[in-house]
């Protein structure tokens, strides 16, 4: 692996490099060093590429031919068939599990519950991934770079997707050791089995994620582990192609929005990189408008963003706003609380480039409740698709908007359904139970006081004629 001793600079012959998003520094660093912050001021990097020196299609449409090449594995990956858009790697050097194979989902069900027109919302269902969240579409690109550079032990620190995506990897190839970082009694049983029976080694450390975050980025820097979190540019650039599939569904035609849970806001980074560069590109006349939503008990882009006015600003956001609600978290003792476990995260790690992102596609920052988000989920479900409790958000911020009148009746939507439904069956169960102690042990906790689109199960005496009669009473 390259060391920061060998640290070489970006030349102006390069095709691709990393630069650092601080404008006023913008350093750059090789393709093949592996930092996840400017070793001068400690900013994030992004992977920026000089298109002039690319092979890129003249057309979105162009792409849509390389899927009759499915028979290779590079074709076949929804994530690599746009290598032209992601060209880091060599194309014979890319790691594939078949990842980015989802589907948007014309949902006339759950667009009657946003308050859609029948018709305008779509559910981008990223659960379908190999390890069964959108993890998988970043985790690609990372794990082809770790190897590119020869690491033999990836870390994360994760509420469970990430995990399971670096261990399901680590175990189809063979490559690498995964080192996993959890909070205590923070992750679903779901994704904890997944990460365990992929071998990947387990740390489960005294805090929550963030706690998990801050010690992963320490550890991995002192053993020289790599480092797969979404502060890893790398990673976002597999999961650029979220986005690229979308339009591609859509016959490439732009949606009016694309909204997304925010968690450590990769995804929405992510999103906001893929338009500007699909712009820069020339292969898109407009962007679609972003909203980002927060779950109400883990709100800091909403904070910063709709209360203490954080923008983009031109690449200069006043981050020491950011320093100072941190400071009163802390000082607050105040810890992120959702029952989407997946994004309970106070200390977003992406925060600067989702401002960007925000900025690029006019964006809006929402929060919803736990009720709101479990609602959402039912509907979702009912739809025939389902979804983890942190992917509802998406559709509890669409309905949120709807409301509040900034989404429009005729409007085309895309909500992201990140992860899959049986990646966390407790909170599902639970909201559909009969028994009031499961309801209220899991759920009345976190303020959710009903279950309005609950299916409950009917307990029957075990006679044929009571079955039958409850059947026809409730059919
Ligand atoms: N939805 C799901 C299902 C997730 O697992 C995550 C993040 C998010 C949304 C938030 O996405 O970070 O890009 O804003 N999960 C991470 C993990 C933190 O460790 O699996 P983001």
């Amino acid at each position: 692996m390259t060391t920061t001793a060998q640290s070489r600079q970006a030349t102006s012959t390069d095709a691709c490099y990393q630069r650092c998003l601080n404008i006023d520094c913008a350093s750059t660093y090789d393709v093949s060093e592996v930092r996840t912050k400017c070793g001068v001021c400690g900013d994030l990097l992004d992977v920026v590429y000089d298109w002039s020196r690319i092979k890129t299609p003249s057309r979105l449409l162009d792409l849509e031919s390389l899927w009759s090449k499915r028979h290779e594995p590079l074709r076949f990956s929804g994530v690599w068939r746009f290598h032209e858009l992601l060209p880091f790697a060599p194309a014979n050097r890319v790691i594939t599990v078949g990842e980015g194979q989802t589907l948007l989902q014309q949902a006339d069900f759950v667009s009657r519950y946003v308050g859609l027109r029948p018709g305008q919302l779509y559910l981008q269902y990223e659960g379908m991934n190999p390890s069964g969240s959108f993890k998988d579409n970043g985790m690609c690109a990372a794990f082809t770079h770790a190897h590119m550079v020869g690491a033999k032990r990836a870390a994360c620190a994760s509420t469970g997707n990430t995990s399971a995506s670096l261990a399901m990897y680590c175990a189809v190839t063979q490559l690498m050791k995964a080192i996993i970082f959890i909070g205590s009694g923070k992750i679903s049983y779901g994704k904890l089995s997944q990460a365990l029976e992929y071998g990947a080694l387990t740390v489960q450390i005294a805090g929550d994620f963030d706690d998990a975050m801050a010690r992963v980025q320490e550890i991995s820097k002192e053993l020289g582990i790599y480092l797969v979190n979404s502060v890893n540019p790398f990673r976002l650039e597999g999961q650029k192609t979220v986005m690229f599939r979308v339009l591609e569904a859509l016959r490439w035609e732009v949606p009016d929005w694309i909204v997304v849970p925010g968690g450590n806001l990769g995804n929405s980074s992510a999103f906001g990189k893929a338009f500007m560069e699909l712009k820069e590109l020339g292969l898109i006349t407009r962007v679609p408008r972003l909203a980002v939503i927060n779950a109400a008990g883990a709100d800091t882009l909403d904070v910063l963003y709709n209360q203490r006015n954080l923008r983009w600003n031109r690449g200069r956001p006043r981050m020491e706003t950011a320093c100072w609600y941190y400071d009163e978290l802390d000082k607050g003792k105040i810890k992120a609380d959702t029952i989407a476990s997946a994004i309970e995260i106070n200390r977003p790690v992406n925060l600067k480039k989702c401002l960007r992102a925000l900025d690029v596609c006019d964006g809006v920052v929402r929060k919803v409740s736990d009720q709101e988000i479990l609602d959402a989920k039912a509907q979702v479900g009912a739809g025939g698709i389902g979804c983890e409790p942190a992917s509802a958000a998406s559709v509890a911020g669409a309905k949120l908007l709807r409301q509040q009148g900034v989404i429009g009746y005729e409007d085309r939507v895309v909500c992201i359904l990140t992860g899959h439904q049986l990646k966390d069956p407790t909170a599902t169960v639970a909201y559909h139970t009969t028994d009031q102690d499961t309801f209220e042990e899991v759920l009345g906790s976190r303020g959710v006081t009903r279950a309005s689109y609950a299916n409950r199960a009917i307990a029957v005496p075990n006679k044929v004629e009571d079955i039958i009669k409850a059947i026809q009473l409730y059919s």
